[in-house]
């Protein structure tokens, strides 16, 4: 489907769009003629990721090095944004930590550390955005996870900062959604080649094992992602807002239960 006269000139913030499942995104919007803007903390990666998305077509690129932990900070790279481009039509924000730890082997850092990065780091994005978004017309997108509707061991700290994540859609949705502004969460499936896949499932054997359980019978890929949140941008979606949207070939009905499990019985023996 050719939307590029659709996109071509919108201006797209991406939060940790410098890899993995946002990566992909910064780059499909990159690749439709957008404005794109990458937000996450190592300038390394961002000045990467900004020379991509301007080969790709971009109709501007660039970066801010925040560590979304930092609302005053964002506060401050959205001001410098403003001033650059005005309005934004797009948001996607999707920085997120997460390590495989056991609530009886984790720390109130540990803990501490993927509530601050996911719950308290969405909030403190969707407040920077508010004043510079595109009223009406907006479309804001949170990368929600999984772990948002199902309970998984070793991810106690991730389910209660994913179900935090897509409760702020939800109450966005209610909030923004007088002034033209749609607000939805993405749920990925288990992506390929990602940071977030390498810690869940480390070696080749479980990956395949959580393949198997997907009713499309693949992995999930990062541009699977990056066409749901086009298609929520898009004027396809103008009355879709506050849902939390699956993109998983399905595994959300079952399979993914099954990767607690696996995740459970690496943890236990690394503990023994
Ligand atoms: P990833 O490659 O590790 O990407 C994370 C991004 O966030 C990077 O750009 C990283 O850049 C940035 N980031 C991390 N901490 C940050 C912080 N404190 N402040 C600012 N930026 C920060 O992750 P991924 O595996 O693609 O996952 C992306 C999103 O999809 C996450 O929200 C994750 O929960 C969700 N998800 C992933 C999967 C999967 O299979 N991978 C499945 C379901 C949901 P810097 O290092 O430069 O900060
Ligand atoms: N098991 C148990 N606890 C762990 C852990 C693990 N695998 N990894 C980190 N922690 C704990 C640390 O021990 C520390 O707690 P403590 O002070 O009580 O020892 C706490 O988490 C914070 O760790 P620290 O390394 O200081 O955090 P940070 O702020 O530098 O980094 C993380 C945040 C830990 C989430 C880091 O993994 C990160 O930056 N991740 C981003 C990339 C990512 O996770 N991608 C996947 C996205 S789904």
């Amino acid at each position: 489907m050719n939307l590029n006269g659709d996109f071509s000139g919108k201006t797209v913030l991406v939060v940790g769009g410098t890899s993995g499942i946002c990566r992909a995104a910064a780059e499909r919007f990159a690749g439709l003629g957008c404005s794109v803007c990458v937000i996450s903390r190592s300038q390394e990666k961002i000045d990467a990721t900004v020379a991509a998305l301007a080969e790709l077509g971009a109709q501007d690129s660039c970066g801010y090095s925040v560590d979304v932990r930092n609302g005053e900070a964002l506060r401050e790279a959205l001001r410098q944004l403003h001033a650059r481009w005005g309005a934004l039509d797009i948001v996607v924000s999707g920085a997120a930590g997460n390590f495989p730890a056991l609530a009886s082997n984790l720390s109130d850092n540990g803990f501490a550390a993927v509530v601050d990065i996911d719950l308290k780091g969405t909030f403190h994005v969707m407040s920077a955005i508010y004043p510079y978004l595109r009223k009406p017309g907006a479309s804001v997108i949170n990368i929600s996870a999984p772990q948002a509707q199902l309970a998984m061991a070793g991810q106690v700290h991730v389910c209660a900062a994913k179900a935090g994540v897509d409760m702020i859609t939800r109450t966005l949705c209610i909030e923004w959604g007088a002034e033209g502004v749609r607000v939805n969460s993405v749920i990925p499936g288990p992506v390929e080649g990602t940071e977030g896949m390498e810690r869940l499932a480390p070696d080749e054997k479980m990956r395949g094992k959580i393949a198997a359980t997907v009713p499309l019978q693949r992995l999930g890929r990062g541009r699977d992602i990056a066409d749901a949140c086009v298609f929520l941008s898009s004027d396809l979606a103008s009355y879709i807002s506050g849902v939390v949207l699956p993109v998983d070939g399905g595994w959300s009905l079952g399979g993914a239960a099954t990767i607690g499990t696996g995740l459970a019985q690496m943890l236990q023996q690394q503990q023994q």
